[in-house]
């Protein structure tokens, strides 16, 4: 079942971030406002294949059935780990499968992987092929324009449409460009020519610099032809990006969210890696990191007199319980 075709038109995804879009803090964006489709950070196909760095991925996979349609990304170099991480991620329940094509991080560009691709080709599309044929499931890929030119697109694209993924994210940038230029939306329409001439069938997914519905809302009516729209920072500086009505959230009532993602790191805090099938059994107890809970606090005490105070209380803070107290004693003038 191709869930991808069941979507809305145009529909939104929480875009896959790494120490971000866990399991604690989807559930917290879809309290606000529920994007279409959610992403898991990316996981490596080599760690998950070895019977050693399996457990290490328990954490980022964990998800629950009412975040469906969820899709797992994938990342690496070996086309038959993406084939053995695809099947049992299946088994796990994921909605589909999505294959990255476009990290810059340079530890995972020196082993050829993410961005890393876009300078083999043949062997990208091998890693969809393979991916495919182990799954039933739809496969889906993200990428950038290109490596260091943006109209390197010309030739990647049409490589990665050539085998046909249930949907193309395309995040308007080079790899060189990291984020710190501004998403190149000039290109959108020969973007969607090549999918219209080399697979039509695949969704067309656009990612760079957007902020909220308002935003897709305007880019929409100028190319229509575009299926979907991915957020990643945007949610930052408003969790409520994905609310159609375009909700302006109160100060109480983003703390009241900032309280419920704190009960959720407290549910999944210990990780169970059961659910991922064969693993090596040990005596270590996993736990989602307690200090990465503090990237979050800006998304919540902002912009009033006396955040910057109470923010600097948090982070000072070691347990959700004590960041619970410093919240009750709060002055929120
Ligand atoms: C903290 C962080 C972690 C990220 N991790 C991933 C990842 O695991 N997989 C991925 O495909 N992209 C990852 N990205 C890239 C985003 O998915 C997205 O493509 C990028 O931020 C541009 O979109 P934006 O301008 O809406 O943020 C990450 C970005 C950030 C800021």
């Amino acid at each position: 079942m191709n869930f991808w075709d069941g979507l809305p038109r145009p529909f939104t995804a929480l875009a896959p971030m790494e120490d971000v879009t866990d399991v604690v803090f989807r559930h917290t964006v879809a309290r606000a406002a529920r994007p279409d489709v959610f992403f898991t950070e990316f996981t490596n196909v080599d760690a998950f294949a070895s019977w050693r760095g399996r457990a290490s991925t328990a954490g980022r996979l964990t998800f629950t059935s009412d975040e469906c349609p969820i899709v797992a990304q994938i990342w690496g170099t070996k086309p038959e780990n993406f084939a053995l991480t695809a099947s049992a991620l299946e088994r796990m329940g994921f909605s589909g499968i999505d294959i990255n094509m476009g990290c810059p991080a340079k530890d995972v560009v020196k082993i050829g992987g993410g961005s890393g691709l876009i300078h083999t080709p043949a062997l990208a599309a091998e890693i969809i092929r393979t991916a495919r044929a182990a799954v039933e499931l739809p496969i889906s890929v993200k990428t950038r324009l290109g490596y260091s030119k943006a109209d390197e697109y010309k030739e990647w694209l049409p490589v990665i449409l050539g085998e046909h993924p249930a949907n193309l994210t395309v995040h308007l940038r080079t790899r060189k460009e990291m984020s710190n230029v501004p998403a190149h939306y000039e290109l959108i329409p020969e973007i969607i020519a090549l999918r219209d001439d080399i697979s039509p069938e695949t969704k067309l997914s656009i990612n760079g610099d957007i902020t909220d519905w308002a935003q897709i809302k305007e880019i929409h009516n100028k190319y229509s032809a575009v299926d979907g729209y991915m957020i990643g920072r945007g949610v930052f500086s408003n969790i409520y990006c994905f609310d159609g009505s375009e909700h302006l959230a109160s100060r109480d009532e983003l703390i009241r969210l900032f309280r419920f993602q704190l009960d959720e790191y407290d549910k999944y805090k210990r990780i169970d890696p059961t659910f991922l099938g064969d693993y090596e059994p040990n005596d270590r107890v996993l736990r989602r990191d307690f200090n990465g809970l503090k990237h979050f606090v800006k998304v919540y005490i902002k912009d009033f007199p006396t955040a910057a105070d109470l923010r600097a209380k948090i982070y000072a803070c070691q347990t959700t319980d004590e960041i619970r107290t410093v919240l009750n004693n709060a002055n929120l003038s």
